[in-house]
């Protein structure tokens, strides 16, 4: 069985074959042309993707040494993300699916960020945790079995990316924060410049990281061009410790309160080296399992559309024809048939 998966909700425009469970190709192309803008334009996103899509569909075919007429069926993400977007995606995928005479599955993106791991675990065993972690999202979800996840820690205001991107551009440093901050962290002592750690007494398990980029601001406001080089390096390891020793904190008691220790850690912040030697300490203490995907399948990638594709078509789902792109899609809210 091939499955084709399109991914076009923001400014990555990618597509991915997956072949009896296992990914055989994934192509993707980034949008740089958003940063002349200092962030993704719509109508450009949506325009690009337009250019783009049958380009880097017929490459995935290629990579994949498959035709049009092995594809079996196609998987693509129809929100959350961007409506024009998203409508691009969408109808090619329907514009296929007709043409072809097969099944489409609309999916989630957040869904397909769930399945990062199991393409390279693919004896990950259900029900396992999953920490997403990207720019926009930072929420624990139990996967519990296809189109059946339970979320039991979410943010209340900044995702932890968005934490990483906000602190670096408090020190100057460049965008997407994340890297950047790692990078400097490098050279620095995470113990130097000690940040509380942020906790919602009424809700435990949540995040709420809009409070560390005043926290870093008050540590760097009084410090001239001299004291902040010096000590720049000091701050971002202790800045990145705060929100890494974050994440972690709501991991362990998420695994304490569902009894699952198989974690998958996916989304963009799930590069972290740190994070992941942290992780590592982490799995050894509390008898864990985790599974971080490889750096490609951390960010936005059709390889994980295409994988939570076929978990649902296993499943039995497919989707309506008449699906139209949602922005606000929840994970909850998969329309199927
Ligand atoms: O999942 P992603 O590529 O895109 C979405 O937001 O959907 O995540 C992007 C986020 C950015 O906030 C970026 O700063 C962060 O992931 N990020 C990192 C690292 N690489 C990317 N954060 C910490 N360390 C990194 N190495
Ligand atoms: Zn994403």
């Amino acid at each position: 069985m091939v499955i084709l998966g399109i991914e076009s909700s923001c400014d990555e425009t990618a597509a991915a074959l997956c072949k009896n469970g296992k990914i055989i190709s994934s192509i993707f192309r980034s949008q740089e042309i958003h940063q002349q803008y200092g962030g993704v334009v719509p109508e450009i996103a949506s325009r690009e993707h337009d250019s783009n899509i049958n380009y880097i569909v017929h490459r995935a075919l290629e990579e994949g040494e498959s035709t049009f007429k092995d594809i079996h069926s196609i998987a693509v993400t129809y929100g959350p993300g961007l409506f024009g977007a998203l409508l691009v995606g969408l109808n090619y995928a329907k514009g296929l699916a007709i043409g072809l005479q097969i099944p489409f599955m609309g999916v989630n993106h957040l869904e397909g960020h769930l399945y990062a791991s199991i393409i390279s675990y693919p004896d990950l065993q259900y029900p396992y945790i999953c920490l997403l972690v990207t720019g926009g999202h930072t929420q624990i979800w139990e996967v519990k079995n296809a189109g059946d996840y339970i979320l039991h820690a979410t943010t209340v205001d900044d995702a932890a990316g968005e934490a990483f991107d906000k602190g670096a551009r408090i020190l100057g440093l460049a965008y997407p924060g994340g890297p950047e901050i790692e990078k400097v962290a490098e050279n620095g002592d995470p113990f130097s410049f000690p940040f509380t750690m942020p906790y919602i007494k009424s809700h435990p398990l949540n995040f709420s990281f809009s409070g560390l980029k005043t926290a870093i601001l008050y540590k760097i406001r009084d410090m001239d061009t001299n004291e902040k080089k010096i000590n720049i390096a000091n701050i971002a390891a202790s800045y990145q410790k705060v929100i890494i020793d974050t994440l972690l904190d709501r991991l362990k008691k998420v695994i304490h309160k569902t009894g699952i220790s198989r974690v998958s850690i996916t989304g963009g912040v799930a590069a972290n080296r740190f994070f992941r030697k942290k992780a590592d300490i982490f799995m050894r203490n509390y008898n864990a399992q985790i599974y971080f995907p490889p750096l490609e399948y951390c960010t936005d990638n059709a390889a994980m559309i295409a994988m939570a594709g076929y978990q649902r078509l296993k499943a039995g789902y497919k989707s309506p024809l008449y699906l139209e792109p949602n922005p606000n899609l929840a994970l909850d809210d998969v329309i199927v048939t």
